[in-house]
């Protein structure tokens, strides 16, 4: 059998050893250190974001935020339905409900039309959402400019869930068109995560990086159990055991100086598939809109069953036959059984995406003949029909 190819696997920098050494010698080895701090600070600077809060996941970071908005019963959040669980579990946390809104098209993340469309029927009915969760599909920013307007117009704070874009970029506002924004620095507050599949990881970790120095704040005193300040253990509210270890925080810090060569790298994979994929019959690679310039974390295509002779599913097992990982776009939220019972504003776009959608390996480590493999089994699936439902 041929050797395994990831999706996305973990991509070592040779730092990661001399910065845990560096953390075990100091003996930070605690939810606290100079690791954690150093890391923080390197956050911000890649967010153009004046904090970011390192916590144990990037679902952390989202759930902290929504607490500080005061999420809670009652209460509705709109929310991409294209995406991955994490994104809107965190509504549930707190009691409230998801209403997810379909993709655009053009960009595959939430359509700002459609969000506009939601918030004016609600304010029709004198209701208005806690916030609006804007997620960056696979490394490509949402259209954060116009979503920011649009949240401002009816007074919804953006979240922008740009847990997959670190290193991407988007384009500002529409009277600012030349300006270019990093990812994270949309809205009120981003999460990043250093999940194990992400284009930088810690291993698990993430951060909720903002300029509300407030929120900045409350989510560091919310992760460490909300501890008082007093000589004994004093608690005025429900904390969460959410800060990120000093541990973790060292091997994100060999990871995140190899950022600008991780994106380079994942873009050169996805030219490289696009080449050769994006002329096949019936191929059509995930966009690249004006308003973004993506990291390209996973490169995803969608197949056309009728025009390219096989679907994804075909595709799929015939890449898993040779020992190399792919995966289906994200189902849509609105269809994942635990959120059958929640609205959805429009929802073909996202049916489809995820019914011809292909993620394909895309780790920054690959080598060229790593791609030849698969590029090579894609193409030869293309006369093979689907034996799958
Ligand atoms: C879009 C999106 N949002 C949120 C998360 C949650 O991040 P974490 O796994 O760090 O909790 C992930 C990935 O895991 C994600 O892909």
């Amino acid at each position: 059998m041929a050797e395994r190819i990831y999706l996305s696997p973990p991509h070592q920098t040779g730092n990661e050893r001399r910065y845990l050494e560096e953390c075990l010698d100091l003996n930070w080895i605690a939810p606290a250190g100079p690791h954690l701090e150093r890391l923080e600070r390197m956050a911000a600077r890649a967010t153009g974001c004046s904090r970011a809060v390192a916590v144990a996941s990037g679902t952390a970071a989202l759930h902290l935020a929504l607490i500080h908005l005061g999420v809670g019963s009652g209460d509705t959040v709109l929310c991409s339905t294209l995406t991955f669980c994490a994104s809107a579990n965190p509504i549930r946390y707190q009691g409230a409900e998801p209403i997810f809104v379909d993709s655009d098209p053009a960009t595959w993340n939430i359509d700002p039309n459609l969000v506009e469309d939601e918030l004016r029927s609600l304010a029709l009915q004198g209701k208005r959402p806690k916030a609006i969760i804007a997620v960056d599909l696979f490394g490509q920013c949402a259209d954060l400019a116009a979503l920011e307007a649009i949240g401002g117009k009816y007074g919804v704070p953006v979240i922008e869930d740009a847990a997959e874009s670190l290193g991407a970029s988007f384009r500002g506002a529409h009277d600012e068109p030349d300006t270019w924004r990093p990812a994270g620095s949309g809205g009120w507050a981003s999460l990043i995560s250093l999940n194990g599949n992400k284009i930088i990881t810690a291993g698990g970790g993430g951060l909720l990086c903002t300029d509300d120095a407030r929120l900045a704040k409350a989510a560091a005193h919310l992760s460490t159990q909300a501890r008082d300040p007093a000589p004994h253990y004093q608690h005025s509210q429900v904390g969460y055991n959410y800060r990120m270890s000093n541990v973790t925080a060292a091997i994100g810090i060999a990871q995140f100086e190899a950022l600008p060569d991780r994106v380079a790298a994942r873009r050169a994979i996805y030219a490289r598939y696009c080449k050769r994929l994006g002329a096949l019959p019936g191929v059509t690679m995930m966009p690249e809109p004006t308003t973004s310039q993506g990291n390209r974390w996973l490169t995803t295509l969608l197949i056309d069953p009728a025009q390219f002779g096989a679907d994804r599913e075909a595709v799929r097992l015939a890449l898993e036959a040779d020992n190399i990982e792919s995966r289906p776009v994200w189902k849509p939220l609105h269809e994942q059984p635990t959120f059958l019972d929640c609205r959805c504003r429009g929802g073909d776009v996202a049916e489809r995406l995820f019914r011809q959608g292909l993620c394909l390996p895309s780790g920054s480590a690959m080598t060229p003949e790593q791609q030849n493999r698969v590029m090579d089994i894609v193409e030869a699936a293309r006369q093979r029909r689907s034996q799958a439902a």
